[in-house]
């Protein structure tokens, strides 16, 4: 289905045509006066050069073609020479109902679908996570839920770190607290036990304690990094200790990200790349694309073009270690072969923008991408406390994202059972739905690559841009349906079979409708721009249109019932495209708060 904007500079286009100009004249925009008109065209101020004409005569010359438009209800030239148009209600209605019938709204999706792989969450095994990648989770799973419902094929990786330096130091913490474990006696020949010989929480509290210790006790660290080297050699008794931190991590990891409503494909890590190292390393010497420098051995990746320094990018220090460069540049070789995706996109925090640079020119420079296959690096802002500085707990350290979430959702249910009469379990259920829109919508409706600030007050409130507005919203119009339903004693889909969205019979009405109609354009720039917060505008824009209807119109006591079945249509449709966007912004709404 074209979009709305589309089709009346379509119409616009022809009128130019029709007065004798260039139609290329006619591309309309949304009004940036909206009290005066809807939508606004500027192209006969672009034609005064062109035909040498005072612009106010072309635009009067161009309105005069629309009279008889079945798209735009009136069209003004005003001066000094801009074109201000008003649509018809019956144009808007008829749109409506069509987006009703098609599916995904009329959004128009490609024939043949990209290939999409998005590399995101990025936690690391055994390591809690922290607010760090709470970012990286919730903005990599909306994009990835975008390009799907723009009708591509994407798969989310969450590239797990679980090959690095933290798996030695886990591995020898352990052999210091219970050296008797079989795992460390090298000449064991047996089976390992199928239980790992730590909890989670244990798990939890050695890491911290290892990295405590490496960096006050030299040997320690050396002992680490001996053992880290064994694990990647494959001494069998540190591969079944990973096994275990990893089955242990990963069942933590899972319920994590179950709370956000973040789902991964791929469980895929750094070390699932480890064997194809040595192969990439042959083939990256051997076309002469990697040279030994100062002992390393690396691939240049500076062009000519370049304004600041790109230094060179390293596949392996002078011990012959693998680097961050080098999983990643694995990875990259194996999801073509394994994909063969159009497109990757990574995020991580843009601190890493300089690192994916150097990253990225290197696989497109050594072929082991396409030429075509698209790079993207889209590096995110820091998220900060009210002082400014990064988010620390009250007693300022790193914060957790268990202890974060856990302090949000508290606040959301006191908000919900303040001053009613809440069933607990319902309360406590609605509670962690709504602190999830919270948290999420505070963070996508800014601007990816910009920091911005956790405020818990702001971002739980049901006023203004946040998410529980927008389920606020949502909710209305649940409840007003319900109660219409419960009224006329009919479901709704025998309300929605007999009905259809009519002319706007108000100003409020009329907005409402206009924002509907725009949903394929935002829905179109989210994904081409790969910009969530472009979806949160467009619905924060959407609940405010529907609200002042909603304020302005007597729904539920309406007495003629075809009235009141046209905005039966007009709520359905409302909360339809509302929930398919915060879907796709990586939350749900619930029935009643
Ligand atoms: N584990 C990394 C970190 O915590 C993030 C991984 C991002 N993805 C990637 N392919 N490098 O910084």
């Amino acid at each position: 289905m074209k979009k709305f904007l589309d089709l009346i500079s379509e119409e616009m286009m022809n009128a130019f045509e029709a007065a004798g100009y260039d139609r290329k004249l006619g591309k309309v925009g949304l009004s940036n006066r909206p009290d005066l008109c809807e939508y606004q065209c500027n192209g006969a101020m672009a034609g005064a050069k062109l035909y040498k004409k005072a612009p106010v005569m072309i635009a009067k010359d161009v309105a005069q073609k629309c009279e008889d438009s079945k798209v735009f209800l009136s069209v003004e030239a005003v001066s000094p020479g801009f074109l201000n148009m008003k649509v018809r209600e019956d144009f808007t209605a008829d749109y409506l109902n069509q987006m009703r019938k098609e599916p995904k709204f009329g959004l128009c999706t490609p024939k043949e679908p990209d290939h999409i792989i998005v590399d995101y969450g990025g936690p690391n095994v055994a390591k809690p996570l922290h607010v760090g990648h709470l970012r990286s989770a919730i903005i990599g799973e909306s994009i990835k839920r975008i390009a799907r419902y723009a009708g591509h094929e994407v798969l989310g990786d969450i590239h797990l770190g679980d090959w690095g330096l933290q798996m030695g130091l886990i591995i020898t913490e352990l052999q210091e607290r219970q050296p008797e474990l079989v795992y460390f006696d090298e000449n064991y020949k047996g089976e390992y036990p199928k239980d790992a010989p730590f909890t989670i929480s244990e798990l939890e509290e050695i890491y911290p304690a290892a990295s405590a210790k490496s960096k006050e006790d030299a040997e320690y660290k050396d002992r680490a990094m001996e053992a880290t080297f064994k694990l990647q050699s494959g001494v069998p008794g540190y591969r079944a200790l990973w096994d275990h931190i990893m089955k242990v991590s990963v069942a933590d990891l899972k319920k994590n990200y179950e709370n956000l409503n973040v789902e991964f494909e791929l469980w895929k890590g750094e070390s699932d790349v480890h064997d194809l190292i040595p192969g990439m390393v042959d083939y990256l010497k051997k076309e002469g694309y990697a040279y030994i420098s100062d002992g390393a051995l690396v691939v240049d990746v500076k062009e000519e073009t370049d304004t600041r320094e790109i230094p060179p990018c390293m596949i392996l220090k002078s011990d012959g270690a693998s680097l961050y460069n080098t999983t990643d540049l694995a990875t990259i070789m194996d999801r073509m072969k394994t994909h063969h995706p159009d497109r990757l996109i990574y995020l991580t925090d843009k601190r890493q923008d300089l690192y994916f640079e150097q990253v990225f020119r290197c696989a497109k420079k050594t072929k082991l991408v396409e030429p075509e296959t698209e790079l993207l690096h889209i590096g995110f802002g820091t998220m900060n406390g009210k002082d400014g500085k990064p988010f620390k707990t009250r007693e300022g350290g790193v914060m957790r994202l268990e202890l974060l979430i856990q302090e949000i959702n508290d606040e959301m249910y006191r908000k919900i059972t303040d001053n009613r009469q809440v069933d607990e379990e319902e309360a406590r259920r609605t509670a962690k739905v709504v602190a999830l829109s919270a948290i999420k919508y505070g963070d996508l409706s800014n601007q990816a690559s910009k920091d911005y600030i956790f405020d818990i007050d702001k971002f739980t409130s049901f006023e203004g841009d946040t998410g529980p507005y927008i389920l606020y919203t949502i909710v209305r119009i649940k409840s007003i349906l319900n109660r219409i339903k419960e009224q006329d004693g009919q479901n709704e889909n025998a309300l929605q079979d007999k009905t259809y969205i009519r002319c706007a019979g108000s100003e409020a009405e009329k907005a409402l409708m206009l924002e509907i109609a725009g949903f394929q354009a935002a829905m179109e720039t989210a994904y081409k721009e790969t910009a969530p917060h472009k979806i949160c505008a467009y619905i924060y824009g959407l609940a405010n249109a529907f609200n002042r209807f909603y304020h302005e119109t007597k729904i539920v006591t309406e007495e003629n019932p075809e009235k009141k079945a046209g905005w039966v249509a007009l709520l359905v449709l409302t909360r339809d495209i509302l929930e398919t966007c915060i879907d796709v912004l990586g939350f749900s709404a619930p029935e009643r708060m």
